[in-house]
């Protein structure tokens, strides 16, 4: 962090000193104004719910420009990542800083691959689910439940046990997504088989069976890869916040990626996906392109509470580049399979261009974020609803890991411990249970 020659002056209209706050500058965005003395100067704490003013870290991982609509991982723009480099690629990039060369990418695959495989016990444990339990309850579950079986990867103070937590967690969250779904749908679990890609081995896992080989698309293998990257990472989000707070217990990285998954789930995150695409589908049995009208109303009455899935987001006031890729590669995949007339992305394309005209959206700076189109590109895929959600999650392992291992390292960690402004009863004595 660099000091900035600004120093910002926090004064009382009561009278109290004022104190003097030091200002940081990043590389790029906003500075940030420290108040880590704040409480101790002034017995003042900050109010900031929902974190809408407050850095919790300095990061040098992911950054985002909501208002131009740019997101970079260490400094490359997502469209050239999406475009030039694979999945693998980009979760070396978010681990270790740097694109790897031609034989560190080799070394970092094999070493991915080489972890696909989970403990045969981890299906005794799934069995233990219900078949129709969501793939997220699973997901949560399993990933918890790696602590485990990998007990050489426990120690988050140890270096080299994050290391191979990290690759355990990225070669086996494909495995263990596939399984949940094999799982739902009753038919055996496919084993991993490290000749293929990274995504391309996941769609075999999901889609083949023993008695039938499942060769992978190529373009949709793209499609999928293109999802992981898109998801890889979005620096200080709920569920990020969510591990690096876990994380900084001291407790195990599975436990802690365990808890961005379950803050993941939800539809105002990661679940937005899946609540995109059944709003869509409700908006089609309705009546389709024709009621988007009447739709819009709904969104826009606030005592409705129904609310435009896949639209909008705390940092983008723009476009979302990541729904501009996703669209893109919604009309590849629509193509190979013949589905150009496919009356989903129709109904979503004009359901966005009503709404990017639409007052209400426009003054709010309301625009299609990743999730409105990452859905109609999975069902064309084969994915079943419910399990979109576990694919982001799938994707996102290695930007949690990233940023609890940055955490870890850097030496102003200290446990998360925020306060509060307490506005309960003051002290009272407590009555027998006779008078109360
Ligand atoms: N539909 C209708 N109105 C909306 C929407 C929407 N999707 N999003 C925001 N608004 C309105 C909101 O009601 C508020 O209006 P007003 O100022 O009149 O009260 C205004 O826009 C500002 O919204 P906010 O709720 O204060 O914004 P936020 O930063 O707290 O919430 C959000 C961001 C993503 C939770 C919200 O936009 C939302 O719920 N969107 C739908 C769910 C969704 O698509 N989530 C995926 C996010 S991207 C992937 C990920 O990160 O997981």
């Amino acid at each position: 962090m660099t000091p900035s020659d600004v120093k910002a002056t926090l004064s009382f209209s009561d009278g109290s000193p004022q104190m003097e706050l030091p200002l940081y500058k990043g590389t790029i965005g906003p500075d940030v104004i420290d108040i880590r003395k704040l409480y101790a100067q002034t017995g003042k704490f900050t109010y900031d719910p929902g974190f809408l003013s407050t850095a919790s870290c300095n990061s040098t991982i992911t950054y985002i420009d909501g208002d131009k609509g740019e997101l970079l991982y260490r400094g490359y723009p997502i469209e050239q990542l999406a475009v030039n480099c694979d999945y693998l690629e980009t979760c070396y990039l978010l681990l270790y800083g740097e694109l790897p060369t031609p034989s560190q990418k080799e070394e970092f695959t094999n070493r991915v691959t080489n972890h696909t495989m989970v403990n045969e016990q981890m299906q005794f444990f799934l069995r233990g689910f219900r078949r129709d339990a969501h793939p997220m309850a699973v997901m949560t579950g399993l990933v918890g439940a790696l602590s485990a079986f990998y007990h050489d990867s426990t120690d988050i103070n140890n270096p080299e046990h994050r290391e191979i937590a990290a690759i355990r967690l990225i070669a086996k969250m494909p495995t263990l997504v596939a399984m949940a779904y094999k799982y739902t749908i009753g038919q055996p679990y496919i084993y991993p088989k490290n000749d293929l890609s990274y995504a391309g081995n996941f769609m075999r896992m999901m889609f083949a069976t023993p008695c039938e080989e499942y060769k992978p698309n190529d373009v949709l293998v793209r499609a999928m890869d293109r999802i992981f990257t898109l998801h890889a990472d979005h620096e200080q989000n709920a569920s990020t916040s969510t591990v690096r707070l876990c994380g900084s217990s001291g407790t195990n990285p599975f436990a802690a990626i365990a808890a961005g998954v379950a803050c993941l789930w939800g539809p105002a995150h990661g679940g937005a996906n899946e609540a995109a695409l059944n709003m869509l589908e409700d908006i089609q049995r309705n009546g389709g392109v024709a009621k988007i009208g009447e739709f819009i109303k709904q969104v826009k009455d606030k005592n409705s509470g129904v609310k435009l899935m896949g639209f909008g987001h705390r940092v983008y006031k723009n476009y979302d580049p990541r729904a501009k890729l996703m669209r893109e590669t919604c009309h590849e995949v629509l193509n190979e399979l013949g589905l150009h007339n496919d009356p989903m992305f129709k109904l979503a394309m004009e359901l966005e261009k009503i709404a990017l005209e639409d007052e209400y959206f426009v003054a709010r700076k309301l625009y299609p974020n990743v999730d409105f189109y990452s859905g109609i590109v999975q069902r064309a895929i084969g994915i079943p609803v419910p399990l979109f959600t576990a694919i982001f999650a799938l994707a996102r392992t290695v930007g949690w890991i990233a940023q609890l291992n940055e955490m870890i390292g850097d030496p102003e960690y200290k446990i998360g411990r925020p306060r509060q402004l307490f506005v309960g009863a003051t002290k009272r004595d407590v009555k027998p249970i006779a008078q109360r």
